[in-house]
């Protein structure tokens, strides 16, 4: 098949991992014969420091051209606040521009890097979920003011915001172990009010083979490292999601370890790891790619409609793990660490080619 990628490496690490991801896509395209086309393009504290802009207009463009996207991190030191035009806007635009209201974080932990966890391996063992995370609204798109001695963030939520993320995150579940965690803070917020009675509704009218639990989000951050092989679909809004999938991340192993896929109404989406720019870290070659790796075979599986190549993409990571091929954030201490591109060799070494 022939496919239209937007590149988006951004900042800090954002490079590094992102080179890796191109390569595997390159290699997939020859090794499974479709015709890739990768285009990079500024975006975050690059694209403001080349035009003053952190989603300049022809970046934009691009993405909506595009059949995917597929995005390092961006931020930085440099451009913190109290700069006004900073590079996280530009992710927050790029999102509602393509109109991309579901933000998938699977997190099923490696059998290879359950010790590696800061938790214990028999906790880890059979973990597999899933957040869906609403992205296009909640307290980050609400209006913002800032007066003299206080600020502003509101939080809405409307109806139909809520009814399109709950159906896609009851339609995963059904295709997976039939059980949703809706999560709000409903005894407090009155976003969290509304979203619980409509999740309840689509549940019961559209779903009912879906068995749905509410939970507060404090219990949550909690059951999540109580007992997080209970769980299968977690859907939640949008700021709740971005906390509790860092935590729940450390279930792998690592930030670098969980991808992500930004979808929307059509097939285009957003593809990137989790984590952000990490600048302790960034422009030393040790970054982890995994997540990005996998984020890579996210695009393949949603935006592409390549089962095979995402599974074997998949099986390749898992293999690379096994060889005990490790970066710097899993190995265990007096372990030598692999550097960001040697991972990712270790990953193009063991993809298989098309099944006969
Ligand atoms: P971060 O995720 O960048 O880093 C948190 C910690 O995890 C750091 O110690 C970092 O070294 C480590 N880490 C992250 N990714 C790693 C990887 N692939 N391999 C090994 N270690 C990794 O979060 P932060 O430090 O809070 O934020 C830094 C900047 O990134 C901020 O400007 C923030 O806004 C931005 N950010 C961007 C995105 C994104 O682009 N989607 C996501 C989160 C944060
Ligand atoms: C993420 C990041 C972003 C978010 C920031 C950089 C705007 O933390 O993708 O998880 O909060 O959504
Ligand atoms: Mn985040």
């Amino acid at each position: 098949m022939k496919a239209l990628i937007a590149v988006l490496p951004g900042d800090g690490i954002g490079p590094e991992v992102v080179a890796q991801g191109t390569r595997l896509l390159k290699a997939v395209a020859e090794r499974f014969g479709h015709s890739f086309e990768l285009v990079e393009a500024p975006m975050g504290g690059v694209a403001i420091d080349l035009t003053g802009a952190p989603l300049p207009p022809e970046t934009l463009a691009l993405c909506q051209r595009a059949d995917a996207v597929l995005l390092g991190a961006v931020g930085g030191p440099k451009w913190d606040p109290p700069a006004k035009v900073r590079p996280e806007q530009g992710l927050l635009a790029l999102r509602k521009e393509l109109g991309l209201y579901a933000n998938l974080r699977p997190v099923a932990p490696f059998p290879a890097l359950h010790d590696t966890s800061t938790l214990k391996p028999e906790v880890l063992r059979g973990v597999d979920l899933l957040v869906v995370r609403e992205l296009t609204g909640g307290i980050y798109f609400g209006e913002k003011r800032r007066e003299e001695d206080r600020a502003f963030d509101a939080c809405v939520y409307t109806v139909d915001e809520v009814v399109r993320v709950v159906r896609d995150a009851a339609s995963l579940a059904r295709a997976r172990r039939k059980r949703l965690t809706s999560v709000d803070k409903a005894n407090v917020l009155e976003t969290s009010r509304l979203w619980r009675a409509v999740t309840e509704r689509v549940i019961r009218e559209e779903f009912p083979d879906i068995e749905l639990k509410h939970m507060l989000v404090d219990a949550c951050a909690m059951h999540l490292i109580k007992r997080p092989a209970d769980f299968d679909v977690i859907v939640t809004e949008n700021m709740f999601g971005d906390i509790l999938t860092d935590e729940a991340a450390m279930l792998s192993g690592s930030i670098g370890m969980l991808p992500s896929a930004s979808l929307g109404a059509n097939r285009r989406g957003l593809y990137e790891p989790i984590h952000g720019s990490a600048p302790d870290i960034a422009g030393r070659g040790v970054a982890n790619p995994y997540g990005t790796l996998l984020s890579v075979a996210m695009l393949l599986r949603h935006s592409l409609g390549l089962e095979e190549e995402a599974r074997a993409v998949e099986s390749a990571v898992a293999a690379s793990l096994e060889a005990g091929v490790l970066t710097a954030d899993l190995v265990p201490p007096g372990t030598r660490p692999v550097a960001t591109q040697e991972a990712g060799w270790a990953v193009l070494d063991r993809l298989g080619g098309p099944a006969r």
